[in-house]
């Protein structure tokens, strides 16, 4: 899985719950039980703990510094947690007009904004000409889209052309930057496209960006693809007789969700890019973007067990909550299935002896979490807690399956919880259908 060295396994369940600061006791989410936030709340529910997703903004901030720290909202789009983010000096990066919409509501303005991905509709790019974000251009033809309505509009957009480095990056378990890539312009053609954009000055090329990808647990080779940047960004500036203004460095950082994935060594990348930074003539602005490494561990999804039996010799739990709010967890998008850190919540860290195989209310084999998980014993009413979610939790989720509702999001610190949004309802199905 991955390509250079790394540190060493961690066992995702304890990445979760010391960033969580359990110990011995029950599951607490900032502070607050997990029993109480399923009597108050109901399940199934998200809980994100501020604190810890506050600590982790820090660290990165703090390691990083000068860089500025973009935070991905498609990690997770919920106000509350986009709120602290944006308190906490990071700016946001989004893929919609949506989540420049989310952005807005937030705080977030101007230059804070930076929107990136491929086939950006006329809607996202009218949005993020009407907030003045830093849009990071996909290709020649987005370009041509962007300087009409650009010039429509009487703006003159700050750009950023993502590079596709045509390679991909090491360690990074979803990639997304290759010999042939739907993302960014291959590096060969990022000199020519330059001297297009400044040529014809409908938009101001303020830099380059790049994202190899995520779940990205090899720090050498994320600063590979830093140093090929800064190369491209040479040759950039040589070709325009100028230097640029910003430079885009990605992320991606991988964050444990199975047992035995590495950690990201956050300080090695950090101190790599620091020293390549130093060895540069031309002072730039710098940045990173982080979904998953912020905000994975803060979240937790909270689901109760309705029943409970047996079939061929194997036990199984049928949960009130499955796939449809935390797809990753039952697989999707991964090419081997594997159990997410589950844990019983009013004992966190006890070792199980009773394989149970756990799944949701959905009429799918897909609605899976765990086969012969080894959990202590289970009976229906018993809460399961599904740690590492806060990241593509139910932002990654069929939730249009089955027509169950959506679940609560609650964000807790100190021993508080507050609803962030609310539970759906059934009626929902019927919304917006003729
Ligand atoms: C352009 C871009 N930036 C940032 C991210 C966030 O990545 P992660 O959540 O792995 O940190 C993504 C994720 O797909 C992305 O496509």
């Amino acid at each position: 899985m991955t390509d250079g060295p790394v540190v060493p396994p961690a066992s995702a369940r304890d990445a979760a719950l010391d960033l969580l600061g359990v110990g011995e006791g029950p599951l607490r989410i900032g502070g607050v039980e997990a029993r109480v936030l399923a009597r108050d709340f109901g399940t199934p529910l998200y809980a994100y703990d501020a604190r810890a997703f506050r600590a982790q903004l820090a660290r990165v901030r703090h390691a990083f510094a000068p860089l500025d720290l973009l935070f991905a909202l498609k990690a997770n789009p919920s106000l509350a947690l986009a709120r602290i983010a944006r308190a906490s000096g990071a700016g946001a990066e989004v893929a919609s007009a949506g989540e420049i919409l989310l952005a807005e509501r937030a705080g977030f303005a101007g230059e804070a904004i930076q929107i990136a991905g491929p086939g950006k509709s006329e809607r996202d790019l009218r949005e993020a000409l009407r907030v003045g974000a830093t849009i990071n251009l996909e290709s020649e033809g987005e370009h041509a889209r962007l300087r009409a309505l650009a010039h429509a509009s009487g703006t003159r957009p700050r750009v950023q052309i993502r590079v596709n480095p045509n390679a991909a990056q090491g360690g990074a378990r979803l990639r997304m930057a290759d010999a042939s890539s739907r993302f960014g312009v291959d590096r060969g053609r990022v000199v020519a496209f330059a001297r297009a954009i400044e040529r014809d000055g409908a938009c101001t090329l303020v830099g380059l960006h790049t994202y190899g990808g995520s779940q990205a647990f090899d720090a050498t080779a994320w600063l590979s693809a830093c140093n090929e940047l800064l190369a491209t960004a040479h040759e950039v500036e040589d070709a325009l007789a100028r230097p640029l203004d910003a430079l885009g460095f990605g992320g991606g950082f991988g964050w444990p969700v199975y047992d035995g994935d590495p950690g990201f060594d956050l300080d090695a990348a950090a101190r790599g890019l620091r020293e390549s930074l130093a060895a540069e003539a031309t002072p730039r602005r710098g940045s990173i973007e982080l979904g998953r490494w912020l905000v994975a561990g803060c979240g937790v999804y909270l689901t109760r067990v309705v029943d409970h039996k047996e079939s061929g010799g194997r036990r199984h739990a049928i949960l009130d909550g499955g796939m449809h709010h935390c797809g990753a967890a039952a697989g999707l998008g991964a090419i081997v299935r594997r159990a997410y850190a589950i844990v019983r919540a009013d004992m966190p860290r006890a070792l199980g002896d009773t394989p149970v195989t756990l799944g949701g209310p959905l009429c799918t084999p897909a609605d899976r979490f765990a086969k012969d998980l080894p959990l202590p014993s289970l009976a229906a009413g018993d809460l399961i807690a599904v740690l590492n979610t806060g990241a593509y939790g139910l932002s990654f989720s069929p939730l249009a399956f089955l027509g169950h509702p959506s679940p609560a999001e609650i964000v807790c610190e100190d021993g508080h919880a507050q609803l962030a949004r609310e539970r759906g309802a059934p009626e929902d199905v019927l919304r917006g259908q003729r």
